[in-house]
């Protein structure tokens, strides 16, 4: 199993510092990048969502994005990843323990390692319940930052209430999942939550919306209610890896006939023909 430290690609082995800013602030940035059939799925759009991500903490990405991606894919290379993810992550680095950044001497670490990982395809076929929770996280969700507390301790109470996922809200406003977005079908359109500040805008989300063009079928980037959500006729959730799981329960309460609906199925489908 080997990993990309920085510039290089080495044995996995403990690389990193009890300083690093990472490990001690959530200080930096990561992606989590679908690999199928020994291939990495949108990569330029998360190489740009890093991008973004980074310049919005101010962080200075330390290799040329192009030789990024090239390190990226002699990773997947070398250690035969067929099907799996990329786990990449950027922090400001290793210096004595300050909240401020430190100064410019100071460069970012880069990491990355591949899982291998199945699609999860009765899910996909049967479903999942989510329960309803509120969104506790600060206000630029928009940043794939390493803070992830609030996420994990949703998520955490979802597997506790027998839930897959836990479907985020701000007062009355679904805004989505734990570690995915969320979309509704009402009457054959779609709604899924505008691309601001209050979500991270998942690569999987476009392809979505971009697929539904293709499809014919509207999608509305305007929020909605938890009531709105409860009476939807179909909803799913979009993510890396996940791709898009059918939500067929929300707090025990049935969502459309309890069973994935056809809307969904279609863009599932869709989707599918992209990634085999
Ligand atoms: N999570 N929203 C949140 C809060 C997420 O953590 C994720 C992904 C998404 C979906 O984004 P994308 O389609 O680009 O994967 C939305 C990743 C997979 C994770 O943290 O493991």
């Amino acid at each position: 199993n080997k990993i990309l430290f920085n510039d290089r690609i080495i044995e996995r082995e403990n690389v990193i510092d009890i300083e690093d800013r990472g490990y001690q602030f959530g200080d930096g940035v990561y992606e989590v990048i679908g690999v199928y059939g020994g291939k990495m799925f949108m990569l330029d759009e998360h190489m740009e969502r890093l991008k973004r991500s980074a310049d919005e903490i101010q962080l200075k990405i330390p290799l040329i994005i192009n030789d990024l991606k090239n390190k990226l894919r002699e990773l997947v290379l070398i250690n035969n990843l067929e099907e799996g993810i990329i786990y990449l992550q950027i922090t400001r680095g290793v210096a004595p323990r300050w909240h401020t950044f430190p100064d410019e001497t100071v460069s970012p670490v880069t990491i990355a390692y591949v899982r291998s990982l199945k699609r999860m395809t009765d899910l996909e076929k049967n479903g999942v319940s989510a329960i309803l929770t509120e969104d506790i996280r600060w206000l630029r969700c928009d940043i794939k930052t390493l803070n992830l507390l609030p996420n994990v301790l949703s998520k955490q109470k979802a597997v506790e209430n027998s839930a897959f996922e836990a479907i985020m809200h701000r007062k009355n406003i679904v805004t989505e999942a734990s570690s995915s977005n969320v979309f509704i079908v009402k009457n054959e359109e779609l709604f899924t939550h505008p691309a601001n500040n209050f979500i991270l805008n998942g690569i999987t989300r476009k392809k979505v919306i971009q697929l539904c063009e293709e499809l014919n079928l509207k999608v509305n980037e305007e929020t909605f209610t938890v009531d709105t959500l409860l009476q939807a006729d179909e909803v799913f959730i979009t993510a890396t890896k996940l791709d898009i799981i059918p939500v067929v329960k929300v707090n025990n309460q049935p969502i459309g006939t309890g069973k994935p609906g056809n809307v969904t199925k279609k863009i599932l489908h869709k989707f599918q023909s992209l990634i085999q």
